[in-house]
């Protein structure tokens, strides 16, 4: 159960007071990019209800966040646990404004190698904890008439350039598809239901050590973003509500140079 702190503060306690402060719920929060959205969130008056499976890390992200944040320890791959997760979210702290889908998880395998079994395990953690988070939350969402969703995808969901991440590749890509499907269906009954999509390269977070099968540190590989600087993306991706964002610039053109070096027309 979630111990409230304190309530939330109806205003932003920064200098855009004119925006009203969100109750945010963010999975896999207690390291990297969910850690770095939570106190970014807290630090702008928002409350953030954290979610993740261990319960010291949690804490210690909590701790950082100051009064503003409800640990909640829950496995975002089973349905049962993400449900309560949502119903907690919402008696704690009366409504629930932003929900994160953020758990992911890397695997290190060339895809002449990948088993059913891999398969099976990154649908499991990419895919279905996000479609759980959506669909659990999207009854208080439809109740409320509004809402809004934000999976974090990856570079690699929208081009598949790692071929030693290719079961996490097609992962992503699954999740930018259902993210856009369930825009369509939502929005036709429920416009002010957002789903955003964000779509990070490569960021220093324990991502690479966390990976099936090892794999490369992502703290050391070239060309990476700090976990921070997401967060800071997230957070404007929250106050814009905008369907689909890169957290780096350039991105937009990797894409099409991509699919422009293997012959597809524009
Ligand atoms: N780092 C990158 O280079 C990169 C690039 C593009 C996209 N992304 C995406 O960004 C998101 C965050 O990645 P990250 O870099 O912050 O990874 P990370 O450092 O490995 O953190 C993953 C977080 O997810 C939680 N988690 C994992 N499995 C979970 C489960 N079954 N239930 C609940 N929580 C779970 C972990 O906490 P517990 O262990 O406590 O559960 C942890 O808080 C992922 O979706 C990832 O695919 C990362």
């Amino acid at each position: 159960m979630i111990k409230p702190r304190g309530a939330p503060s109806a205003k932003l306690n920064d200098n855009r007071s004119d925006e009203v402060a969100q109750v945010v719920v963010i999975t896999g929060a207690s390291g990297g990019i969910g850690a770095a959205l939570a106190e970014r969130l807290a630090s702008e008056g928002h409350s953030v209800v954290l979610v993740a499976r261990r319960a010291d890390a949690l804490a210690s992200v909590a701790a950082r966040c100051g009064g503003r944040a409800y640990p909640l320890v829950a496995d975002c791959t089973r349905r049962h646990e993400v449900r309560r997760a949502a119903a907690e979210a919402v008696a704690t702290l009366g409504h629930v404004d932003v929900w994160v889908n953020n758990v992911g998880r890397g695997m290190t395998r060339q895809p002449s190698e990948l088993t059913g079994t891999d398969i099976d395990d990154m649908m499991l953690v990419n895919v279905k904890s996000a479609l759980y988070g959506m669909q659990e939350i999207l009854p208080h969402f439809k109740a409320r008439g509004r809402g809004h969703v934000v999976n974090i995808s990856s570079m690699l969901g929208r081009i598949p350039f790692a071929a030693m991440r290719a079961a996490y590749s097609g992962a992503k890509h699954f999740l930018n598809s259902i993210t856009s499907n369930m825009r369509t269906e939502i929005q036709q009954t429920h416009p002010d239901i957002e789903f955003s999509l964000v779509s990070p390269g490569v960021v220093r977070t324990d991502f690479g050590k966390n990976a099936v099968h090892g794999g490369p540190d992502s703290r050391e590989l070239p060309d990476s973003q700090s976990a921070e600087d997401v967060a800071a993306v997230i957070a404007g991706v929250i106050r814009s509500r905008k369907p689909d964002v890169y957290t780096r610039e350039g991105s937009q053109a990797r894409v099409g140079a991509h699919y422009a070096a293997i012959g597809v027309d524009p």
